[in-house]
């Protein structure tokens, strides 16, 4: 099959690799023409385990190519995913004005029978507008099917994610559309779900909302065991046993971020409170996540008081390990609050500085970039530990105590054993747990 992939973002870049190992002939396309360049001379433009030999092996294969002409690469294809951005806008929603221009493109461009799949996350109903767009600028008349088919890759996993799905929805609204998707995913027949196109795209929010719920509800429960004698860790482990709960998401923290979570739980809001539909167990859950930061940052003046000409090392900047990706991450709020406060701040993350640098530049006196957790942790008062990354768990505690002004380390993603951290000599405060 000969496929388009629009945008080469996150999702596109892997969309575009994953269905070339699927045996396709795809093309990804960007109008930013010196993005393509880059990727061609195998620069990949984010940081992903596994993307690079992907996308080089099958770039080798001639499976595989890279166009900045997002006109030849839909006159050249059956099939065409729509990958780019739908950043939030002002008022929550989606800015959609990129799904719109690449529609229009489509539609002037329709040179036979294609397949037209949404797959960045859109709000529900988005098909209508595309395939109204499409039908507004088609010029030659030639048939066309809009369908969706949303991606649940994780970031840091999202090569394995892609290449071995637990699910793959297609949202279709005719037998011609369907056959050519269910044939694009062949492999994972068993676990295709055909649905109309709006219950697809709801399928996306409603899974991303579910699991941002799930992170709130364990930050709540947080909070609980702080006033207590409960431990979070223990309270997740527990409820986890339970097959109807599962283990996972329940990790107690500073609050989801990224480019996913955050944006797509407002946008749902909006879709809801747009419909009149009553919105507020999401509102609560956004509520509850935008709390998390206020939570931790009392934990740090509980030790230092005050915080004007405190010196503080920051383990971790990216909104989640595995990732260089700093979108929406808890640190950037708990950097502006400790600056805000007149505090300098030392910073450390093994993958995502570069990217934090366009949000706080180095001045090499307030806001100093460290390229090790030691060199973030020299003359500090206090540590925060903001991304569990895993060579933070393998920190040499004894040493980078010895480095410090004061040896408090506040840790927002539970990565120390308490009593580990107590026998170094820490005082050591964590995510709902004494
Ligand atoms: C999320 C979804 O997990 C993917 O299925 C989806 O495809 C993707 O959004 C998307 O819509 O594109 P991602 O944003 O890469 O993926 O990251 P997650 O691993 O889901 O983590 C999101 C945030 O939740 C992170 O800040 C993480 O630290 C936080 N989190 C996650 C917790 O605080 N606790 C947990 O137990 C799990």
């Amino acid at each position: 099959m000969n496929i388009a992939v629009l945008g080469t973002g996150y999702v596109g870049l892997v969309t575009a690799a994953g269905l070339s190992e699927f045996g396709h002939t795809v093309v990804g396309a960007d109008k930013v023409a010196a993005k393509i360049e880059a990727i061609r001379q195998g620069r990949v433009p984010i940081y992903e385990p596994g993307l690079d030999a992907l996308l080089e092996s099958n770039v080798r294969k001639g499976t595989l190519s890279f166009s900045p002409d997002l006109a030849a690469s839909v006159r050249a294809a059956d099939v065409i995913f729509v990958c780019v951005g739908t950043p939030q806008g002002d008022d929550g929603s989606a800015d959609m004005s990129q799904i719109e221009e690449v529609s229009r493109l489509i539609a002037e461009n329709l040179n036979g029978y294609k397949v037209v799949v949404e797959k960045s996350t859109v709000p529900v109903k988005t098909s209508v507008r595309i395939k109204r767009t499409i039908s507004l600028y088609n010029k030659t008349g030639a048939e066309f099917d809009v369908a969706s088919n949303p991606e649940f890759l994780r970031e840091g996993a999202a090569v394995s994610d892609f290449l071995e799905p637990d699910r793959i929805i297609v949202g279709v609204e005719s037998d011609r559309a369907r056959d050519l998707l269910v044939r694009i995913y062949e492999r994972f027949k068993d676990r295709v779900l055909v649905t109309n196109i709006a219950t697809a795209e709801l399928i996306k929010h409603a899974s991303n909302s579910f699991l941002s719920m799930k992170i709130s509800y364990i930050n709540l429960m947080a909070n609980l065991c702080e006033q207590t004698e409960a431990d979070v860790e223990q309270v997740a482990k527990g409820m986890g046993f339970d097959p109807r709960i599962g283990p996972r998401f329940l990790r107690a923290g500073i609050g989801f971020g990224g480019s996913c979570f955050p944006k797509d739980i407002r946008a749902l809001i909006k879709i809801g409170d747009d419909l009149g539909v009553d919105m507020s167990l999401l509102k609560e859950t956004e509520r509850i996540n935008q709390g998390r930061i206020r939570v931790f940052l009392d934990k740090l003046k509980t030790a230092l008081w005050i915080l004007k000409d405190k010196r503080i090392g920051v383990l971790g900047l990216a909104f989640k390990p595995e990732t260089d990706d700093v979108r929406a991450a808890p640190s950037i709020r708990i950097i502006q609050a400790l600056l805000d406060e007149g505090a300098a701040v030392r910073l450390h993350d093994p993958k995502a500085a570069e990217n934090m640098k366009e949000f706080f530049p180095e001045d090499g006196v307030r806001t100093v970039y460290c390229d090790s957790p030691y060199k973030a942790a020299e003359g500090a008062n206090a540590v925060l530990v903001c991304t569990e990354w895993k060579e933070y768990a393998d920190l040499d505690l004894g040493r980078l105590r010895g480095l410090m002004a004061n040896p408090i380390l506040v840790d927002g993603r539970n990565v120390f054993d308490p009593a580990a951290v107590a026998a170094r000599g820490f005082e050591y405060f964590s995510i709902g747990r004494r």
